[in-house]
């Protein structure tokens, strides 16, 4: 281990492979975000209706290194002295593809690499922003395949204060986008109609909300939005009520989760809410939570809300002293958030 060795000028590779983006980027605690670059798959595997796992395995293997060779050269660096890689959680041959290269590099350029869990890159992303959070925080973590609401003590003490039984957010936009004939990937995309639509049109129920605890559930809404188009259908007016159905969905959705959010803030005691994850750029969120939250709100740029390596960087660059040396490549497609531990010089 290389413990002691971060300092202001360190500048740290970040990548990021664990689904359907190869992203990289360069970072460090004096300049901040010194360059990025990304990578999307989403063209590749649309005829799909989503994430064919091989494909994106290989087209990241296709795409990674010219990509940090690029930005290397734009950013004028010969060398980083750290890299950050995403070790988990993910699809495990996209992980292998990112970790094989930051050990690969590492070696190379003798320097330190940091494995770097993907979820705790999305809450540390707003730490990109001028704007950015003092810890503790609550995070609003909600993604294609995560829902959380963690509690955010210190960098790498995490509470895990409620998740998802069923589908995640971004999965219930996704699937719902797929019902009303929209491509993938649905979310931005269902958002965009619902801006159309008449939120009150449909009374979609609110899953979990009227229950204690602070954990979700998405198939109820999932499965009232699958009547509520069969219903349209049937009567040969789906195409009138698309923009309705979404933008009730999207209503029910943002409600559940501020309702939760707000009630895992204030049963914590935290006045910051740190909202990340690709569900996090939808604005209806946005606006709904800073309107409804009397603490101060967080979030990251809108194009580091989705998987990017500038989140990656910056995480890595906050745990730079736990950097192993290239010896081992990490690639967990399971992993929990709250197992990781606080880095030594914190
Ligand atoms: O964080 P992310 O890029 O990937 C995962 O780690 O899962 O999140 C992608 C998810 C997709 O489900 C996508 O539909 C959703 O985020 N998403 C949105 C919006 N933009 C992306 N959902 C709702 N509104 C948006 N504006
Ligand atoms: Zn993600």
């Amino acid at each position: 281990m290389i413990r002691g060795r971060m300092n202001a000028q360190m500048i740290t590779l970040g990548i990021e492979t664990s689904c359907d983006e190869t992203g990289v980027a360069l970072y460090s605690p004096e300049k901040g975000l010194i360059a990025h670059a990304l990578h999307s798959q989403v063209d590749l595997h649309a005829a799909y209706g989503g994430v064919v796992p091989e494909i994106a395995s290989r087209d990241h293997v296709r795409m990674l290194l010219p990509l940090i060779q690029q930005l290397m050269k734009k950013a004028g660096i010969d060398k980083p002295d750290a890299i950050a890689y995403t070790a988990g959680p993910g699809l495990v041959g996209a992980l292998m593809v990112g970790g094989g290269m930051a050990n690969g590099l590492g070696l190379a350029w003798n320097c330190p690499v940091v494995a770097v869990h993907h979820m705790e890159g999305h809450l540390l992303a707003p730490m990109l922003e001028e704007h950015s959070p003092a810890f503790p925080f609550l995070a609003l973590l909600v993604s294609g395949g995560h829902t959380m609401l963690i509690a955010v003590r210190r960098l790498g003490e995490y509470e895990v204060l409620g998740t998802t039984l069923d589908d995640a957010a971004g999965e219930a936009f996704d699937k719902t986008a797929k019902l009303l004939g929209l491509g993938y990937p649905g979310g931005p995309q269902l958002a965009a109609l619902a801006e159309k639509g008449d939120e009150t049109a449909y009374s979609l129920p609110r899953p979990m909300l009227n229950k204690p605890g602070l954990d979700f559930s998405f198939s109820g809404l999932k499965t009232a939005v699958m009547l509520a188009v069969r219903d349209a259908e049937a009567e040969g007016k789906l195409a009138d009520c698309r923009a309705d159905i979404a933008a009730s969905f999207q209503r029910a959705a943002v409600d559940t989760l501020v309702g939760k959010a707000l009630r895992a803030a204030e049963s914590e005691g935290l006045d910051r809410i740190v909202v990340a994850g690709g569900v996090g750029a939808n604005r209806l969120l946005r606006s709904e939570i800073a309107a409804r939250f009397p603490g101060q709100v967080f979030y990251p740029r809108f194009e580091f809300c989705t998987d990017n390596g500038a989140m990656i960087a910056v995480a890595g660059a906050m745990r730079l002293s736990e950097a192993g040396d290239a010896s081992e490549i990490r690639a967990q497609a399971r992993w929990s958030l709250d197992t990781l531990k606080v880095p030594a010089q914190v």
